[in-house]
C-alpha cells in the first residue's frame, strides 16, 4: 500500500514519457549488491543501472540502525542527484533497518530485499517451515520474521551468520572452512526441520552449493536477488516506467572507497567484468 502511495505521488511528478529513460538505482554496503545488479540486467538488459557499494562503511551488519539508515539517507540522496526513478536497496541489513525511513524521506519509489523473499519463501514451502539465514542487524531486527507472519501461519526460524560475509569475500565459497562453518550454523535449522532456507543476505547466493549441502538437498533454497528482480519489473510495468528503449542500457558504478578492489573482487558478483569504477565521498 505504502508502495502504492509512493509510486502515485512519483507519477504526479512525471512530466513527459522520457521519464522511463530514467535509470534504476541500486545500492549496498559494499559488493554483494551486485549478486542484485547481475540478477536485473540479466531481467532487464535495456535499463540504465547505476550501483552505489558503500565500501568505506561495510559491513553494514554489524553497525546499529541509526547508523545504516544515516548510511542509506546519504546513498539515496545521492542517487536521487543521478535521477533514477527506482531506488533498490539490495542490502539485506539496510532493507531491514533502513526501508520505512528512505520510503518517507523520498519521493520516488524505493524497494527492499525483504519483502520479495518472504514472499517466495511462503510460496515454496509445503510445510509452513522456513529458516532464515542473515547478517547480525538482519536477525535481529526480525524483518523477515515480520514480513512472513504478515502473509502466512508459517513457523520462521532466523539464524544470524556473521563469518559467511568475509569467508565470501575472501573467496573461500566451496571448501572446507566454509563446508564445516555451514554445518554448524544450520544445524538449528535443520533440527527445526524447515523446508525452505532464505539467504537473507547479498552475500549467501555465492555459498549455494556449500549451503544446500549442510541444510540437505531437499532444501528450497530461496534467493532474494532473484525475487526483488521480479518485483522491480512488476512496479516498473505497472507504472509504464520500463525503458522501451531498444538499445543495451548503461552500466555505472561508484564505490565510497578502494574502487580498485571493488573492480577485482566486485567482478565474482557481478558475474561479468566491471570496467570503470568511481569513487564518490558521501560525508
Ligand atoms: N550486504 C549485507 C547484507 O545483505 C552483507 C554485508 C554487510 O554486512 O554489510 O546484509
Amino acid at each position: 500500500m505504502k508502495e502504492l502511495k509512493n509510486f502515485m505521488r512519483a507519477k504526479t511528478k512525471l512530466k513527459s514519457k522520457s521519464q522511463n529513460k530514467k535509470p534504476i538505482g541500486i545500492f549496498d554496503s559494499g559488493f554483494g549488491g551486485l549478486t542484485v545488479m547481475s540478477a536485473m540486467r540479466k531481467k532487464f538488459p535495456n535499463e540504465n543501472l547505476i550501483y552505489f557499494g558503500d565500501t568505506a562503511h561495510v559491513p553494514y551488519g554489524s553497525k546499529s540502525k541509526d547508523a545504516v539508515i544515516k548510511f542509506s539517507k546519504n546513498i539515496a540522496a545521492f542517487l536521487l542527484k543521478n535521477n533514477v526513478k527506482l531506488i533498490v536497496a539490495a542490502c539485506n541489513t539496510a532493507s531491514a533497518f533502513a526501508l520505512t525511513a528512505l520510503q518517507k524521506s523520498v519521493d520516488i519509489p524505493v524497494i527492499g530485499v525483504i519483502e520479495p523473499g518472504a514472499q517466495s519463501a511462503v510460496n515454496a514451502t509445503k510445510i509452513k517451515k522456513i529458516g532464515i539465514i542473515g547478517t547480525e542487524g538482519t536477525i535481529s531486527s526480525k524483518s523477515y520474521v515480520k514480513a512472513i507472519k504478515k502473509i502466512s501461519k508459517a513457523s520462521v526460524y532466523g539464524q544470524a551468520c556473521p563469518l559467511f560475509v568475509p569467508l565470501v569475500e575472501e573467496g573461500w565459497t566451496n571448501d572446507a572452512a566454509a563446508s564445516y562453518i555451514a554445518q554448524i550454523y544450520l544445524a538449528p535449522l535443520r533440527e527445526k526441520k524447515i523446508d525452505t532456507l532464505v539467504l537473507g543476505c547479498t552475500h549467501y547466493p555465492l555459498l549455494k552449493s556449500v549451503l544446500q549441502r549442510a541444510a540437505g538437498n531437499k532444501i528450497n533454497l530461496i534467493d532474494s536477488a532473484d525475487a526483488v528482480t521480479v518485483k522491480a519489473g512488476n512496479l516498473l510495468a505497472n507504472n509504464l516506467l520500463l525503458n522501451d528503449s531498444k538499445k543495451r542500457g548503461s552500466l555505472s558504478f561508484y564505490v565510497s572507497d578502494n574502487p580498485e578492489k571493488f573492480k577485482k573482487i566486485g567482478a565474482k558478483f557481478f558475474k561479468g567484468r566491471i570496467k570503470k569504477v568511481k569513487k564518490i565521498d558521501l560525508g
